[in-house]
């Protein structure tokens, strides 16, 4: 390799260059470095993903206290419960019921007790054409009266569906309509909307007034 002086030169002179540039660079000398915007956690409340009740079939499947789905502690087998109305026909629950909301409709269509219970057999629900089924079960219940809502839950456009979409790896699961609906009073809570997402760049968007 015969020595060229000026090649060398050159190459000297630009490995300084980027040396320096490297230097520059590591050193930040011309950064502005954007300060690191501290994002608030989501209140834990808004990801939490249980329904916003427990149907009896939960509270018996994870073993919850269902002293109050057993009607005959109180009740007698064989007596028969009569309902009571005021003038307004508006029922009248006694002290130990005074828990329940009834308000089944915005115009109470359904809130006659045995619409839905068994008046032979507390503890079980019965559709209009005699079919009986368990407190746990009562999404049958539900479907006998709401056929195109029950229609939708099974195709899993009403309600909500998890588990497998493809079966061959496991099931689907749906959840019970009392999950969500109160047999009650079932129109569906208001529920606290979660926050809107954290804009990219909070100050750029703040001084052109978008969100
Ligand atoms: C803690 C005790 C208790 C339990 C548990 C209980 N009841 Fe009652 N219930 C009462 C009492 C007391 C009354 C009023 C007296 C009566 O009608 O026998 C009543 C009344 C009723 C009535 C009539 C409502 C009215 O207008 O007066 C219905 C219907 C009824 N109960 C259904 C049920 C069903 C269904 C269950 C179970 C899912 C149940 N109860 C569990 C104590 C209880
Ligand atoms: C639309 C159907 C429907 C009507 C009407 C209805 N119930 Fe119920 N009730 C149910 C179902 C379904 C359950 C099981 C609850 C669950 O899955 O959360 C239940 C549960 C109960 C329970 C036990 C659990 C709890 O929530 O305390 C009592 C007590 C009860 N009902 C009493 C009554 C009384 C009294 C009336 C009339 C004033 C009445 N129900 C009207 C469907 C109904
Ligand atoms: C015997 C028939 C019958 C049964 C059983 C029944 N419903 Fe209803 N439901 C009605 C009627 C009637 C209305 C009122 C419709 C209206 O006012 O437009 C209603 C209204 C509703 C509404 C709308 C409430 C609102 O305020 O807008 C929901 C949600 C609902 N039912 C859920 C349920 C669930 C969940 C069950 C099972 C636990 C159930 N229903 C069982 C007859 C029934
Ligand atoms: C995962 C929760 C969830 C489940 C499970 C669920 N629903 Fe709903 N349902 C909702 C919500 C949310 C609404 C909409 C409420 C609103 O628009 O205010 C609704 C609305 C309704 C309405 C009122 C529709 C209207 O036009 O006003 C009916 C009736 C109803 N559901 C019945 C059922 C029945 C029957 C089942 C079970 C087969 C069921 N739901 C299961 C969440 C649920």
């Amino acid at each position: 390799m015969n020595a060229d002086p000026k090649k060398a030169q050159t190459l000297i002179g630009l490995s300084v260059v980027f040396l320096g540039l490297a230097a520059a660079f590591l050193l930040d000398l011309w950064g502005r470095p954007e300060p690191l915007v501290i994002l608030p956690l989501v209140d834990a409340a808004i990801t939490n993903t249980a329904t916003v009740r427990m149907s009896a079939g939960e509270l018996v499947r994870t073993g919850g206290d269902t002293s109050g789905l057993s009607c005959y502690t109180c009740h007698e087998k064989g007596k028969p419960v009569e309902v009571h109305f005021d003038t307004n026909n508006a029922i009248i629950l006694p002290q130990e019921h005074n828990d329940l909301v009834i308000r089944h409709g915005r115009n109470n269509r359904n809130n006659h007790c045995f619409n839905c219970h068994e008046a032979e057999a507390l503890d079980m629900v019965k559709t209009r054409d005699g079919q009986r089924f368990k407190l746990t079960e009562s999404t049958m219940l539900c479907g006998s009266c709401h056929g195109p809502t029950y229609r939708d839950w099974e195709m899993g456009v009403h309600g909500r569906t998890s588990g497998y979409w493809n079966r061959d790896l496991g099931p689907i699961t749906r959840q019970d309509c009392t999950s969500c609906h109160d047999p009650h009073a079932p129109a569906f809570p208001l529920i606290k909307p979660g926050p809107g997402p954290h804009p990219l760049h909070p100050r750029a968007s703040a001084t052109k007034g978008n969100h």
